[in-house]
């Protein structure tokens, strides 16, 4: 170009860009504008510092807006059970405000528990208040990371084993807490189904496991849930790290789910700013932020999107078309958000979120065994309850990591029995075991004194004193939030219970065959004295209205229906992960700190690996018992045959045969009989949730579909339903199956979505 030209066409570009800067008509603050049209106009009045500005935080937990044209600050906030107190503008401590103090819903291990997608909207939507009215514009959650390992310190914020059990309770949340006008944020994306080395763990997964075990809950909170954000995980996949990742975002995440969304990184999931550039991040949070006294004079500046990103424009080595990209996606997250002029403003700690925790709670309790109907609590019967065990008292919404919370109040499982029970039966207490009397996280303190000086045999003979006077023992242990138990970072050492615990129950077990023993985990547990029991209840982390939900089953008040959303082996050597050795993955030889973990069981995950190779589970998936008992009649068939586009309608009675109300997850899995790639013998495909009066017969209706029956074919790339026969298993668990049905696919078929 010569000079003259040159001179013109700067002439004409600041023309342009004055023109849009000065335009009177501000179409992006135009509501009655469509969304895209808003985003090109802001888009095009905004400088290329200003873009970048946008693609990285400012603190912990925002990012920039566009000051100069009134586009706000983002505000993310953990996530998934509560909404995290305010921390400082450039640290993790406590910032100190008095009016940050939330409700904790149950864990998401519990929700996944009820098996009713409805809990999982009402959820959302609570929780998505709490977000809005706490002025948060982004939830970091929920997690569906598939439960691979019992040993997962994490487990407790994810959804169980089973992808399609994950995808149908994510979606609602999701829905919920977007109504509000606040983004979910789905988390993490993905591959990141242990803690051990989670920055440098290298996934090596086969394309069917991927896309039929570890990423539909993904892809259908992205295509069913229209999720507005997705977190990237910390750990690599295909040697590139998955905030930064070719093959999970570009091609797998924007390209076949068109995602149209932000992909926000986990904190300090970003390594290289090439990367993150090219390989589908948008928005970088936390790698290092202490920008207030070290360094640069914002140390935000020198994130991997920030100056490296300008530097590299500036120098003509990288052109802007993924930088307008992003800020596109962003710019339209705001339009979701925090523009939307019609959103919401939220509630905090009110009444109906206190219930909601509380229904949440009482639906997704298990009932894992009752011998001789001990449970409910019969109180004609019952002078003496002797309560027993650290996680009767033990505040359990502090601690865990980052979803750890600053609540209104909790109750404890004691206080709650109390409530309860106290005016009809005495309630007497003992520790029995000393697990972590510690309650702090991020400067949150529980304000529990629970130091005990005692020897362990003082305090265990106590405890045995008490559970010899009493009517029923309710043993209440299990896991809590420390590290190497069910929290972040770190996982769990074994499959055991920690602090003695066994002895505990066993010493207890044998003065008192009335015990019931309720476990308090996110994870599975060994249960070595589970013949010695009468009775155990899966009660998970239920958050702000613990003690008031799990009296509500042990009296009876609230008939137990939730169903476990994964396997509890009897050994670590049942589980797929464990029997392979394939956990948690080896330190590769080349002087890196990377550690390859080879998911060689493949899409043999929880009772799919159960299932071929015979093992009996301690309890199986989808097992839970109830108050009343629930016969399955003969199921009716629409055909016996299918065709390609076609669909099968399945009609099954289910009748209350008990006399109490009570509701079953009747469960629906699928049995390709032959196929041309290995199938697992059964595979969860549909479930329902009913409520039955006692006698009442409900006829439960399921619809199979083609993509019900296909299996991802690695070869082709695609979802395949084969032709020939196949079984529909019908029952109360994965190995309680009650009814089945044959039929047939008369032709092959290509199910076209990825
Ligand atoms: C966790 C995320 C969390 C983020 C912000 C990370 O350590 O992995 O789940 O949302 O911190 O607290």
């Amino acid at each position: 170009m010569n000079k003259m030209k040159r001179i013109f066409v700067s002439a004409i570009l600041i023309t342009v860009c004055v023109f849009k800067t000065f335009s009177l008509e501000q179409v992006y603050l135009d509501e009655t504008r469509p969304i895209d049209e808003r985003v090109e106009d802001a888009l095009s009045r905004m400088t290329i510092e200003e873009k970048v500005a946008m693609l990285h935080a400012q603190s912990k937990f925002s990012s920039a807006g566009v000051p100069r044209l009134g586009i706000p600050e983002f505000w993310t906030t953990d996530g998934p059970h509560g909404i995290r107190p305010e921390v400082l503008w450039d640290d993790w401590d406590q910032a100190g405000w008095t009016n940050d103090s939330c409700v904790a819903f149950p864990a998401l291990t519990c929700l996944a528990a009820t098996w009713n997608p409805d809990m999982a909207m009402l959820y959302g939507k609570s929780i998505g208040e709490e977000a809005r009215y706490r002025k948060k514009d982004i939830l970091l959650g929920p997690g569906v990371n598939i439960y691979r390992t019992p040993l997962n310190g994490r487990n407790f914020e994810y959804m169980g084993e089973d992808p399609y059990l994950a995808a149908k309770m994510v979606v609602p949340y999701i829905q919920g807490v977007q109504s509000n006008g606040v983004a979910a944020c789905v988390k993490h994306y993905a591959l990141n189904n242990h803690e051990a080395n989670r920055h440098t763990t290298n996934v090596v997964v086969d394309d069917r496991a991927l896309y039929e075990i570890y990423l539909p809950a993904f892809k259908a909170a992205v295509k069913e849930g229209g999720v507005w954000t997705i977190m990237g995980s910390y750990n690599l996949y295909k040697n590139q790290h998955a905030c930064h990742n070719q093959y999970l975002l570009n091609d797998i995440l924007k390209g076949e789910w068109g995602f149209d969304g932000v992909v926000v990184s986990d904190w300090g999931g970003t390594h290289d700013t090439y990367q993150a550039i090219t390989n589908g991040l948008d928005m970088e949070f936390g790698s290092w932020t202490n920008g207030l006294s070290n360094g640069a004079s914002n140390a935000y500046d020198n994130y991997y999107l920030a100056a490296p990103y300008q530097k590299l424009i500036r120098e003509g080595k990288i052109g802007t078309q993924e930088l307008e990209d992003k800020v596109r996606r962003i710019l339209r997250l705001a339009f979701r958000t925090n523009m939307n002029k019609n959103r919401p403003f939220g509630s905090l700690c009110s009444p109906e979120h206190i219930e909601a925790a509380s229904r949440i709670g009482e639906e997704g309790i298990v009932l894992l065994k009752n011998e001789n109907n001990i449970l409910p609590i019969n109180m004609n019967k019952i002078k003496r309850i002797a309560v027993i065990g650290e996680n009767a008292i033990k505040m359990m919404t502090v601690g865990g990591g980052s979803s750890s919370l600053k609540v209104k109040y909790e109750l404890s499982p004691l206080d709650g029995i109390k409530k309860r029970f106290g005016d009809k039966a005495e309630i007497v207490y003992a520790r029995g075991y000393v697990g972590d009397p510690s309650g702090e996280y991020n400067g949150v303190v529980t304000n529990q004194n629970l130091k005990d000086d005692r020897t362990n045999e003082e305090i265990l003979s106590e405890a045995v004193e008490i559970a010899k006077q009493a009517d029923v023992v309710i043993f209440v242990g299990g896991l809590n939030k420390s590290s190497y138990q069910d929290c972040e970072d770190s996982d769990r050492k074994g499959l055991g219970l920690p602090y003695n615990q066994d002895n505990v129950i066993s010493k207890l077990a044998k003065v008192n065959k009335n015990i019931v023993v309720v476990n308090i985990s996110g994870n599975a547990v060994a249960m070595p004295w589970v013949e010695d029991v009468a009775a155990v209840v899966q009660a998970w982390y239920l958050g702000t209205e613990c003690g008031n939900a799990i009296a509500s089953v042990l009296s009876g008040d609230v008939n137990p229906s939730g169903k476990l959303p994964m396997t509890f082996p009897v050994a670590l050597s049942d589980v797929a992960a464990h029997a392979k050795g394939e956990y948690p993955g080896k330190l590769r030889n080349d002087g890196t700190d990377i550690v390859d973990c080879n998911y060689s069981e493949g899409i043999f995950v929880g009772y799919r690996w159960n299932d071929i190779n015979r093992i009996t589970p301690l309890f199986p998936f989808g097992h839970g018992l109830s108050y009343t008992k629930f016969k399955y009649g003969k199921p009716v068939v629409s055909s016996n045959t299918m065709a390609l586009d076609d669909k099968i309608v399945i009609k099954v009675p289910v009748t209350n045969i008990g006399d109490c109300i009570g509701a079953e997850v009747v469960q629906l899995y699928i049995n390709d009989l032959k196929s041309s790639l290995p199938r697992p013998i059964k595979e969860l495909k549909d479930f329902k949730k009913i409520k039955l009066e006692p006698k009442q017969t409900i006829e439960v209706e399921f619809t199979i579909t083609s993509d019900k029956l296909a299996f991802f074919d690695d070869n082709k790339h695609e979802w395949v339903a084969e032709s020939g026969d196949f079984r529909v298993l019908i029952g109360s668990s994965a190995t309680d199956i009650r009814q089945t049905v044959r039929f047939k696919l008369s032709d092959d078929s290509i199910i076209a979505s990825k």
